[in-house]
């Protein structure tokens, strides 16, 4: 019923020349998939060569960050107008990266998810506990904290949740499809408060160390909708292959 959402972060990665090559080749190998919705979301600098590479393909432009106001004095920032003037149709909002880095909270998460909606942009909001919350035993106290304040006032159309288990970013320590199911019906759950029935129609995507070798399985979880895929989104071969998942029995 959920048409499956995998989206590349490649995060602070890929020059311009290296954004182009790859889209001409993966473009091509993917591009007889209606049944999925891509989407590549590369650093600002690589965002109008990539907008130029994808215009009449179907993948989607996506950006990894966004300001939250429209323009005017806040040096280094970049505004959901901006991104939509690029191409972008989406947006990654509260990566653990920015939470983590660069002390984004959840008010500043909210607020960000709020200008991007405004602007008609999607939003993939990513939540997630650290191993420490985990082993705490606080994993739905986080999610449901980062789920209510994230989201408060935000609508249903084009949202994206993305669980990312901070200590399986980027550590080759991948959620077993049992941590991931479970976090991702809570998560579910919680949706259906926010937003009755339509909780049936997001995509929960899961984010943390997804390859070529734990997809089928991720993704033959009944509440795993897609992922957020950052190392093995660089390389075509791989994420090609993460993209193409095999829906396990
Ligand atoms: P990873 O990153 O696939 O390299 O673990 C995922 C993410 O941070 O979105």
């Amino acid at each position: 019923m959920r048409k499956p959402f995998i989206a590349a972060n490649w995060k602070m990665n890929k020059t311009l020349a290296e954004t182009r090559e790859f889209l001409s080749e993966f473009i091509a190998g993917v591009k007889d998939m209606p049944d999925v919705d891509i989407a590549v979301a590369p650093p600002f600098t690589s965002l109008s060569a990539a907008a130029e590479n994808l215009s009449d393909t179907n993948i989607i432009l996506a950006a990894q960050d966004v300001f939250y106001e429209d323009k005017g004095a806040y040096t280094g920032e970049i505004s959901p107008l901006m991104l939509v003037d690029c191409g972008c149709k989406y947006v990654i909002i509260g990566h653990s990266e920015r939470r983590q880095y660069f002390q984004e909270t959840d008010n500043i998460i909210n607020r960000k998810s709020s200008a991007a909606r405004k602007a008609g942009l999607g939003v993939i909001m990513c939540v997630g506990e650290s191993l420490e919350e985990r082993e705490a035993g606080k994993t739905f106290d986080i999610l449901l904290r980062e789920l209510e304040k994230g989201l408060d006032g935000i609508g249903p159309q084009n949202l994206v949740i993305a669980y990312e288990p901070i200590w399986a970013i980027g550590t080759g320590k991948t959620a077993t499809p049992e941590q991931a199911q479970k976090a991702h019906a809570y998560i579910r759950e919680r949706l259906r408060i926010l937003y009755g029935n339509r909780a049936d129609e997001f995509c929960i995507i899961y984010g943390g160390s997804a390859t070529p070798e734990n997809i089928d399985s991720l993704m033959a979880c009944e509440d795993v909708d897609g992922a957020l895929v950052g190392g093995a989104s660089l390389k075509v071969e791989s994420f090609t292959r993460i993209v193409k998942f095999r829906k396990e029995q």
